[in-house]
């Protein structure tokens, strides 16, 4: 499957199946005939002979083309809904993978992409496509009216062409309208779920009337356009109804002349009747077809939109496991819409089984450096290495089993504590997820909680306290054979026993030769870190054996000293005394 565009090569790769549904299609068009033909044999033949036999021959070899008709529509439809089936399957894990990647940047694309992978489903396998593969037989039944009678050929390729031209003309009103709707109905869904996702501060501050102005302002528009949408499909399947009807009884009245002037027979009036209204079918449709096509089409291009925001290299293999060993190598990042610098050069080392801690002030850059540790944020320049493989070199799944990452703002899974350290993980060792918590020290305090590891926590972690998830989160963390633990500010919710807890979690993770970085405003829990990293408007400022810097810190006069941009930080810190 090509990376750029796999929607596309899963439909390419489902072109036999359309190609087999397409020629279905003629074979029951061509089945489909077998009704006028036999309501004509009838009222020219049987009932002018009175012939019971041929009356009971025609209706046999109808009913056989009828059933053989019925079979090839419903395997047609079958063949459709497997192939909905098919594109689901192939590539929901796919957009899935992206939608995540993408919501690192941009949290607002939320299910987004599968609700339109459902659209791109729901297209596949409604009834419009069976239309739509039929509408280039519907020849088949202009054939037949020519060769009953040329006027009544005539008549209805006129019809035909009026229809064709209402279609032209109306149908991008409606469209306008609906595909409008449906973006508006996007945004607004965007918007309930942003005030839903803060319920608690709209509830507690009063604030329903502000945060769901913009949701009322989207969904004001949506059922606008969706009136006016709806209101114009109206008028214009009436128009259209009303043209056809009026072409029917055009065609008998023509019929009737043509009979009474000998032109055709009384059997032709009957067929023609039903040939035309197969043959303007698909005129017919056009309109529906139409609008639910555009919204197909657009949920294909915002499928297609997600591809660029895949950030993962193609080339990722599964290296040897590594020792832990960091690399930051001259890392800057940028954020996109501002140009604002957020990281600036930064170019340390950290060897394999150090235990680091990061402070600096507020929006200094400390938690967007943690992220770009982890792989979650992309360096503009620059790279981190881990065992001197870029991070965008490592397998994803390997990777992610290596690092233990704590964010700031703690994120748990609905289900059990044990659940939520072993990674989501079925079937793991209960020994293991003992392991993690006894090595971030909080396996004890586990023991007290209702029902110990097994307790649920709820939806994300709503029924525990936020030192008790923070708490969970660390625990998280140290299981399996995680080589780096990053940690954004692990103390924000502890109480004082908790933060002497996790500076024995920190000798822990040294012991077994795990690297840490701890982000911390509060020095007291790197009291057994290596070396502390000093970071100002995104720059490192100092670097160094965590004496040294705490030493300097407390110096105001030697506080922070400059250094050059790019330079190893390592070595200058290390120089200043
Ligand atoms: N994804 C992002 N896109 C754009 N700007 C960002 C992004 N993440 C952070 N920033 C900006 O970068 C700056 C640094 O933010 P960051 O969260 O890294 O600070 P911090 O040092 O962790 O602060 P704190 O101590 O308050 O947690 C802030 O000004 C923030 O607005
Ligand atoms: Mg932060």
């Amino acid at each position: 499957m090509s990376d750029k565009d796999p929607i596309r090569a899963a439909l390419d790769e489902c072109r036999p199946l359309f190609m087999a549904a397409f020629w279905f299609g003629l074979f029951i068009n061509a089945l489909m005939l077998a009704v006028p033909i036999y309501s004509m044999q009838v009222l020219d033949r049987v009932l002018s002979s009175g012939s019971l036999d041929t009356l009971l021959m025609l209706t046999i070899i109808v009913g056989v083309s009828l059933l053989f008709m019925g079979l090839l529509q419903g395997l047609r439809a079958l063949v459709f809904s497997h192939i909905g089936r098919w594109l689901n399957d192939k590539l929901s894990s796919d957009i899935v993978h992206k939608t995540l990647n993408l919501a690192l940047y941009k949290p607002s694309i939320g299910s987004q992409p599968l609700r339109d992978l459902a659209t791109i489903r729901g297209f596949v396998t409604s009834p419009a496509l069976g239309s739509l593969f039929d509408a280039p037989w519907a020849i088949i039944y202009f054939i037949v009216i020519f060769m009953i009678n040329l006027w009544l050929g005539l008549t209805v390729v006129l019809g035909a062409v009026l229809m064709l031209a209402l279609a032209l003309v109306t149908e991008k009103l409606p469209a306008k309208h609906s595909s409008l709707a449906n973006d508006e109905q996007i945004k607004s869904m965007q918007a309930m779920d942003a005030v839903i996702r803060n319920a608690e501060v709209v509830k507690a501050m009063g604030l329903l009337e502000q945060a769901s102005r913009r949701w009322r302002v989207h969904n004001r528009q949506w059922l606008e356009h969706a009136f006016s949408a709806t209101n114009l499909q109206t008028v214009v399947s009436h128009a259209t109804r009303t043209l056809r009807m009026g072409l029917q009884v055009l065609l008998t009245g023509q019929g009737a002349w043509l009979v009474i002037s000998g032109g055709m027979s009384s059997g032709g009036i009957i067929a023609v009747s039903i040939l035309s209204g197969k043959a303007l079918a698909p005129f017919d449709a056009a309109v529906t077809i139409y609008q639910t096509w555009i919204n197909t089409q657009k949920a294909y291009k915002r499928l297609q939109e997600l591809n660029p925001a895949s950030t993962e290299a193609n080339r990722t293999m599964v290296l040897p496991e590594p020792r832990g060993e960091i690399a930051i190598e001259k890392l800057t990042f940028q954020d996109k819409q501002s140009s604002r610098w957020i990281v600036r050069g930064v170019n340390i080392r950290i060897e394999a089984g150090e235990a680091v801690g990061i402070i600096g002030p507020s929006g200094t850059g400390k938690t967007t450096l943690a992220r770009l540790l982890v792989g979650v944020a992309q360096p503009t320049s620059g790279s981190v290495r881990l065992d001197g493989a870029a991070l965008d070199q490592w397998d994803p799944d390997q990777l992610g089993r290596l690092i233990g990452y704590l964010p700031q703002g703690v994120e748990l899974f609905s289900g059990t504590v044990a659940e939520n350290i072993a990674r989501l993980e079925a079937e793991a060792d209960p020994q293991m997820i003992v392991a993690a918590a006894q090595m971030a020290e909080v396996h004890d305090y586990i023991l007290q909680l209702p029902n110990g590891y097994q307790t649920d926590i709820g939806l994300n972690g709503a029924l525990l306290s936020a030192g008790q998830k923070q708490r969970v989160a660390l625990a998280r963390c140290f299981f399996g054979g995680v080589r780096l633990v990053v940690l954004d500010e692990p103390n924000a919710h502890l109480d004082a026993e908790g933060e002497l807890a996790f500076v024995k979690c920190i000798m822990n993770a040294k012991e077994r030769g795990i690297t840490t970085i701890t982000i911390a405003h509060r020095p007291s829990v790197l009291q057994k870190v290596d070396k502390i990293l000093v970071l100002q408007g995104g720059e490192a400022k100092m670097f160094g054996p965590a004496v040294e810097v705490l030493d300097k810190m407390t110096r105001p006069e030697q506080n922070v000293r400059p250094i050059r941009k790019h330079q190893d930080t390592e070595l200058e810190a290390n120089s200043v005394n």
